[in-house]
């Protein structure tokens, strides 16, 4: 891979938690090659600081479970680069057991704050930074675990759940101001954190996506222009937003006035 200098004025500029490996790493290649500066943000320095060099970047080493973390990450890129322009909340760790009943109380603290804190501290430390700009783009990646349920993982289910109904609320509250939200919801991917279950997905011959197809769907996605998407992205398929059904309103069709939120 080539890295890619970027630093021209005007240049755009990113910040990828969980930039270090997978799904992040391809992100922060693609963005690279597109022109943009990149913060890599990640709780592995050793990789993380690789994947920053690699692309003429920067690294902070980020626990995005911290929202004070997450400030220093875009501050960063604000002092570095000037600005912020897009975000990708990309950090996350499967629970690692289907047992809600025997599940270990800190591994699932850990995974609700990866997954879920890790989003919203992201978006409270980025809206700010993009609003300065004018207008920006926030992308999470959910998985097709926020969109249908996952047995094996239930607390992965819930968190990525949340981060779809996360992002689509955040979006309408942010249209306004020129700041587009989606989230990303690849199937299985090939990368170090199904690490374990790559050899018996092969044995199956069950298609894995690459990081790579997952990182063209977020690039498709961040330049789509639409907000409040949940973008599926499936091997053999090109990425598409998923069309929620409406849910069943009161009868008559009245919606809640505005009002009662507001006053
Ligand atoms: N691989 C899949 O099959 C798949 C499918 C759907 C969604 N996803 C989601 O994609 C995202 C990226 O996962 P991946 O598959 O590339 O996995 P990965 O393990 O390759 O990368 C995850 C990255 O997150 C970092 N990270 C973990 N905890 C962190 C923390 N507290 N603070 C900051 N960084 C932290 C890791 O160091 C790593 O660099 C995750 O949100 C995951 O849930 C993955």
């Amino acid at each position: 891979m080539t890295a890619v200098a970027g630093g021209a004025a005007g240049s755009r500029v990113a910040l990828v938690t969980g930039g270090a490996s997978g799904i992040g790493l391809a992100v922060v290649r693609r963005l690279a090659v597109e022109g943009y500066r990149v913060v890599v943000a990640d709780l592995d320095e050793t990789a993380g600081e690789a994947a920053a060099a690699e692309v003429d970047g920067r690294f902070q080493r980020t626990d995005v479970r911290d929202p004070e973390a997450s400030l220093a990450a875009v501050s960063l890129a604000e002092k570095a680069y000037g600005g912020l322009d897009l975000i990708f909340l990309n950090a996350g760790v499967t629970t690692g057991t289907a047992h809600v009943e025997t599940m270990d109380i800190a591994a699932y603290r850990t995974a609700m704050g990866v997954n879920l804190d890790g989003v919203i501290f992201g978006a409270r430390a980025a809206i700010p930074a993009l609003r300065r700009r004018g207008g920006g783009t926030i992308l999470a990646t959910a998985s097709l675990a926020g969109l249908t349920p996952m047995p094996h993982d239930p607390v992965y289910t819930a968190n990525k759940h949340a981060v779809v109904g996360f992002t689509r609320a955040l979006a309408q509250q942010l249209e306004p101001e020129g700041i587009t939200v989606s989230c990303i919801c690849p199937g299985f991917a090939e990368t170090p954190l199904i690490g374990a279950e790559v050899a018996r997905f092969r044995t199956a011959e069950f298609p894995l996506l690459t990081a790579n197809e997952v990182a063209d769907a977020v690039l498709v996605a961040a330049h789509s222009g639409g907000t409040g998407e949940a973008w599926v992205v499936q091997p053999g398929r090109q990425p598409q937003p998923y069309r929620f059904r409406g849910v069943p309103g009161v009868a008559g069709g009245q919606a809640p006035p505005e009002e009662i939120f507001t006053g």
